[in-house]
């Protein structure tokens, strides 16, 4: 089963509930994500693997680390997840993107594909799916799904609002899966939105509706 791990640092909970207020206006939310999704990455990349290369300093030659292995790819699904892009790369400027566009269905709640473009070196990349809604998981567990079947096996999940019904679903659908989250909300409403969650992410980041 894969590991749920909650990002609880105080700087990612002050910064949440500043975004959750119904009256965080579109531009505050839009800098809040991007600085949480920021700080998120930091955990996210905690256990990347090092490696020991020789360089010199002004000083002597030494030993000193650096990442080692693979390459990292970031990829938002559409398109509330374009807010957290920015974030992660302040931290690694060097990862490619790639885009995943799914909405909804008003009706049934199950996600719709329009849109799939992912980094085309896909044994070299581990990538970082992210999404500030994980609410039904349907959306997550179809973008992995997309994902995978292009061949990539390294996957991770980043949101920011989740709920136990929706962690658990992509937790069954994709058990290799690792997601960080920096909370889990109590439940869904009757029309699948977390509670007390933030509305609609998508809205609340573009300023739409
Ligand atoms: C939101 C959110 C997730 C999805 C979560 O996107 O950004 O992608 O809902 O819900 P789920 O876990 O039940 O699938 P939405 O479909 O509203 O599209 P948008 O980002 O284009 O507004
Ligand atoms: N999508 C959102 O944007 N918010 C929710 O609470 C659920 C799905």
């Amino acid at each position: 089963m894969s590991k749920v791990t909650v990002v609880d640092h105080p700087l990612v909970q002050h910064k949440l509930t500043l975004m959750r207020d119904i009256n965080c206006g579109t531009k505050d939310f839009r800098q809040l994500l991007e600085e949480i999704a920021m700080l998120m990455a930091y955990e996210v990349t905690r256990e990347l693997p090092l490696e020991e290369i020789e360089i010199e300093t002004p000083i002597t030659k030494c030993k000193s680390k650096i990442i080692a292995g693979k390459k990292l790819g970031i990829v938002p699904i559409l398109r509330a997840g374009l807010g957290m892009v920015d974030g992660v790369l302040a931290l690694v400027p060097t990862a490619k993107v790639g885009h995943i566009g799914l909405y909804r269905d008003p009706e049934t709640h199950l996600p719709v594909e329009y849109y799939c473009k992912l980094p085309m070196d896909v044994a070299e990349r581990d990538l970082i799916v992210v999404d500030p809604m994980l609410a039904t998981g349907g959306s997550s567990i179809a973008a992995i799904e997309f994902i995978k079947r292009r061949g990539y096996k390294s996957i991770t999940l980043m949101c920011l609002v989740g709920c136990p019904e929706g962690i658990e679903a992509v937790q069954k659908a994709h058990p290799d899966v690792n997601i960080y989250i920096a909370a889990i909300d109590e439940k869904l409403n009757e029309n699948k939105y977390i509670v007390p969650g933030l509305g609609d992410a998508g809205d609340r980041l573009f300023g739409t509706k």
